[in-house]
């Protein structure tokens, strides 16, 4: 056991609690952003006067030391320590004696952690936004490709209207669009720097805490010192985030799970980004599509385990603090895997265009365009909405599409039909005289690909 508190206690820690307490198998995942915390923590410490130059370049070389040696595998963290701060502590004491005992001059590991996880929050939230910038070119390339590409579109997950899969994955691209600004927005909150609270109630050492806020790349200091050691919004913002985007990608999933299942076949996943069955040889299955959808309620259940863990606190810290960690560490890493494999499954499977092509001339997706015709030649649409209810009744009893039927069958029902009436409710006409701003025609279409492709420049 390894504390940095024993002085006023008279026995031991009992071993479960020591285990019950103890952090390092799980917060040792920020080694890197508290040896950085601490590296700008010196050398403000130094720059008011409260340590000398040599005293910071001596703990300076030993952090960096310690970094050294973790990445390259010689130095080991064990649970020998009851937490990452203690482990970078006593090590640093163990490489550079007495000086090293001056490190945490002026700070509480309750500012420290709230520093640090704030540092790795503020990382991976940047890895994730690159990792949906990635996935949000992989579908600017979709569009671009399948503007002519016609499948139905769905409501009650029955045919409704044609569409083409360019407007299908462009609906995807807005929410993805937004789920980046999200990332943004929580970035311009998380990125001020909470070290330099001290305890609770700051410190009596003269800090410069604009200096080591601007060492770690923050805009600023954290405006109020028990907010700043009890503030875990950040966390908080960046699960909702995350869990919106696993929203959004278990949508996804689930709809590329209909498309490649045997009935549909409106797509092939690549055999690199399926699995086989051990007993059924024929079967070919959309595993990663699955693991994203089932994996989305690991990320929910992160988001409310930190909401219910904060609900009861009171000012300041208080341990149940420490909670924020590994389901959110778990959060990162499956929201990361996931974004990460979904974007390749998506940027190789096969298109199976005449099929999707065929399913959205059945299934009368084009009985509206059939109503709007009528309208177009003076009939008010709710009698025009049960004329082509009458022909859909006709067809089904014929077992024929609404394009199968006779000119004469369609007078037989409404006089007012003509031979135009072919080319109206023909599949390019639905969908391209659809060009109202969002909407799936061609020229519709052009437009947001176009604020796609701006979107994207402005990113780098
Ligand atoms: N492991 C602790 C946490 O994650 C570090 C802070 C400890 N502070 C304290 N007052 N015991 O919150």
């Amino acid at each position: 056991m390894a504390q940095l508190w024993g002085g006023r206690f008279t026995k031991e820690t009992d071993q479960l609690v020591y285990n019950f307490n103890a952090s390092i198998s799980f917060d040792q995942k920020f080694y890197k952003q508290d040896i950085n915390g601490s590296i700008a923590h010196v050398t403000m410490l130094a720059s008011v006067g409260i340590l000398t130059d040599d005293e910071k370049e001596q703990i300076i070389d030993g952090l960096n030391g310690i970094l050294r040696d973790v990445e390259n595998g010689t130095l080991e963290i064990t649970d020998k320590y009851e937490d990452i701060h203690s482990f970078v502590e006593a090590n640093l004491i163990d490489r550079i004696g007495d000086v090293g005992k001056k490190l945490h001059t002026g700070r509480s590991r309750n500012d420290q952690v709230a520093l640090d996880m704030r540092l790795y929050s503020r990382d991976e939230l940047l890895e994730v936004k690159g990792l949906v910038v990635n996935l949000i070119k992989v579908l600017h390339q979709l569009m671009k490709d399948n503007v002519d590409t016609y499948m139905p579109g769905f409501t009650h997950l029955q045919k409704a209207q044609p569409v083409t899969f360019a407007h299908h994955v462009g609906a995807y691209m807005e929410m993805f669009k937004r789920d980046y600004s999200r990332l943004c927005d929580i970035y311009e909150r998380m990125n001020y720097c909470p070290l330099g609270a001290g305890a609770l109630a700051g410190t009596t050492y003269p800090l410069d805490r604009e200096l080591t806020a601007k060492l770690l790349g923050f805009y600023g200091p954290t405006a109020n010192s028990m907010d700043s050691v009890s503030d875990r919004d950040y966390v908080i913002e960046m699960l909702s985030a995350f869990s919106t985007i696993m929203m959004h990608l278990s949508r996804f999933s689930e709809e590329i799970i209909i498309w490649n299942s045997n009935e549909y076949q409106f797509v092939e996943l690549d055999d690199s980004y399926s699995t086989g069955s051990s007993i059924m040889p024929q079967k070919k299955n959309p595993d990663i599509a699955e693991l994203v959808r089932g994996k989305t309620g690991r990320v929910y259940g992160a988001l409310t385990s930190i909401l219910t863990t904060m609900k009861g606190i009171p000012l300041a810290y208080n341990k149940d603090m420490q909670e924020d960690k590994e389901l959110t560490f778990d959060a990162i890493d499956t929201v990361k895997g996931c974004l990460a494999l979904f974007t390749g499954m998506i940027s190789t499977m096969k298109l199976n265009k005449p099929n999707m092509e065929k399913s959205a001339m059945n299934g009368f997706t084009n009985a509206t365009d059939a109503a709007d015709y009528l309208v177009n030649h003076g009939v008010p649409f709710r009698d025009a909405h049960g004329i082509v209810g009458q022909l859909v009744l006709y067809c089904i009893d014929k077992n024929i599409a609404l394009d199968d039927m006779t000119l004469d069958e369609y007078k037989a029902i409404s006089p007012v039909f003509e031979e135009d009436i072919y080319k109206a409710i023909s599949l390019e006409e639905c969908v391209e005289k659809r060009n109202t701003i969002g909407a799936p025609g061609k020229e519709a279409i052009k437009l947001a690909i176009e604020a796609n492709e701006k979107f994207i420049k402005e990113l780098s």
